[in-house]
């Protein structure tokens, strides 16, 4: 289907109640990355990231597709063809914005509504968490086309699956469903595609909820600590902690005060009020 679009109606978004809802928004096209999409996604980013009344972003995909990875035309056919030059400006700017959202500001989830392919798994990878719907479908296509699962792909199964699993997935090149991905460990959980949006609504209230220097913390804390050493990520801990204090030294003492002195709350069933801290 021939629908010209312009790069920046390549993505789409929408703020409702503290969730910024950004959508792949070339469902014609199964929402496969151009290099067009990557750099609009760059500049959505830099948009939401420190809106005051952004909390979580969720990453979601316009139509059937989540998305179906990489372009096969515009992304690799089209850059090669101006040489290394434009498959290296490609790559930066799509790992470019993976990187970034690895990285985010604030909480962020990926909404996986339906074909999720290949370079598709850079983006899985760099949300915080991801929910599915059962119908939705994974795969690393990539070796059915030709080429080894690039782009962070291989990384990600890697880190996400078992070997056996990782080393199935990317040589078969066949799919799984959103169950079995949740069954694997690519995603938190899956549910029908009915209930998906409710569902991701409830965990993004649960984070909206919580306070955010933390949050940032925790998150940042869980993707670094992987490759270091246990005295090394007791040491980074502490230091992650003690800067996280330099930008909010009273959330912490208000939840200690709300518990023991207040009563109002216990943090083994859930988050202090955060409205109430001055
Ligand atoms: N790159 C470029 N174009 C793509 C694409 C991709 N990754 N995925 C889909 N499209 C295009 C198709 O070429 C088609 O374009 P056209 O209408 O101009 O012919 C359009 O999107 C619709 O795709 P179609 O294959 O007709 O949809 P479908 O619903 O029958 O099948 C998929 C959906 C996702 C199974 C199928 O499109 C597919 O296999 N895509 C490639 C997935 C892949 O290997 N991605 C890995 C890249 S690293």
């Amino acid at each position: 289907m021939s629908i010209e679009r312009t790069e920046e109606e390549t993505v789409a978004y929408t703020v409702e109640d503290g969730i910024a809802w950004v959508s792949f928004n070339r469902p014609e096209k199964r929402n496969a990355m151009s290099p067009r999409l990557n750099r609009q996604m760059g500049r959505v980013l830099d948009e939401l990231e420190f809106r005051d009344d952004v909390g979580v972003l969720v990453l979601t995909g316009e139509g059937v597709a989540w998305s179906a990875g990489m372009d096969l035309k515009e992304y690799f056919r089209d850059t090669e063809a101006e040489g290394l030059k434009g498959t290296r400006k490609a790559q930066r700017e799509s790992y470019g914005w993976w990187r970034r959202l690895r990285w985010y500001q604030k909480p962020t989830i990926a909404m996986v509504n339906g074909w999720c392919f290949g370079g598709g798994y850079g983006p899985l990878f760099a949300c915080d968490l991801a929910f599915a719907a059962d119908e939705a479908q994974f795969g690393l296509s990539e070796i059915n086309w030709g080429i080894l699962p690039g782009g962070g792909a291989t990384k990600v199964a890697v880190e996400l699956l078992p070997f056996r699993k990782a080393m199935y997935h990317a040589m078969m090149g066949e799919n799984v469903d959103g169950k079995t991905a949740a069954e694997w460990g690519l995603v938190n959980e899956a549910v029908p595609l009915a209930d998906l949006k409710a569902r991701v609504t409830e965990v993004a209230k649960v984070l909206l909820a919580k306070n955010p220097v933390a949050l940032k913390a925790t998150k940042d804390a869980v993707r670094r600590v992987g490759g270091m050493t246990y005295d090394e990520a007791e040491d980074y801990l502490i230091r992650a902690q003690e800067a996280a204090n330099s930008y909010d030294s009273e959330g912490r003492k208000e939840g200690i005060k709300q518990f023991i002195d207040d009563k109002t709350y216990k943090p083994g069933l859930g988050a202090y009020d955060k409205s109430k801290q001055r």
